[in-house]
């Protein structure tokens, strides 16, 4: 068994989208039970991966080592406003050297986005945990993942051989629930 879990945390809206047409996180996303459960999940991990636009911004983010993607570095280097970070270009180093670089060989990676970076772990997830808000819509908005709305995001997940568990409700006032999907 690996050492290393990958799991990969989303929420989108009904129409699949992570972000509004502006590429901004809209508050309309943003609901008390979900980050409730996204915060815990994170404070668990041991290594944190996003691009340069992603970020969890929460009480103990400056405590997490995190992996930022950037295509402004080769390959791997410290982050200069970051003493936790390492900046990586996956162009120059492997994922497993990064992992190395950053002093996490055990415990779990936590893949928080955008678009891009979801895709890049899409065969690789143990769990990919997704957050849905039912009764959000960000028309023009930005997809969750590659292929998104051609297909749901569910299907994307299905694709990769994923499976879904059972969903747990998260905000019962908005309807928002979180599904594990699953490798077998
Ligand atoms: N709803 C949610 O759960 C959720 C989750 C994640 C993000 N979001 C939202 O989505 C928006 C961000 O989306 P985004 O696509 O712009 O964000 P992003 O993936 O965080 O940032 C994109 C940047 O990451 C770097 N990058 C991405 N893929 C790379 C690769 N293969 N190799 C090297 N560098 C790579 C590039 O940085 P350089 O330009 O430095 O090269 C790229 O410009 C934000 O509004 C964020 O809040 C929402």
């Amino acid at each position: 068994m690996p050492a290393l879990r990958i799991e990969g945390y989303v929420i989108v809206s009904a129409d699949g989208m992570l972000a509004d047409a502006q590429n901004v996180m809209p508050d309309e996303l943003k609901f008390e039970g979900d980050k409730r459960f996204f915060t815990d999940a994170l404070d668990r991990a041991a290594l944190i991966v996003h691009g340069g636009h992603s970020f969890e911004d929460q009480p103990n983010s400056p405590k997490r080592k995190r992996l930022i993607l950037t295509r402004g570095v080769a390959a791997l280097a410290p982050d200069p406003s970051n003493p936790k970070a390492l900046l990586w270009n996956p162009a120059g180093a492997s994922f497993d050297a990064a992992c190395e670089r950053a002093g996490v060989a055990s415990g779990t990676v936590a893949v928080i986005g955008g678009p891009a970076v979801f895709d890049m772990f899409m065969d690789r997830y143990d769990t990919f945990w997704l957050s849905l808000a039912p009764r959000v819509r960000l028309p023009g908005g930005e997809p969750c993942f590659g292929g998104v709305p051609a297909r749901t995001p569910q299907q994307i997940l299905a694709g990769h051989g994923l499976k879904p568990g059972e969903a747990v409700m998260l905000d019962p006032d908005d309807g928002v629930t979180v599904t594990p999907w699953r490798r077998d």
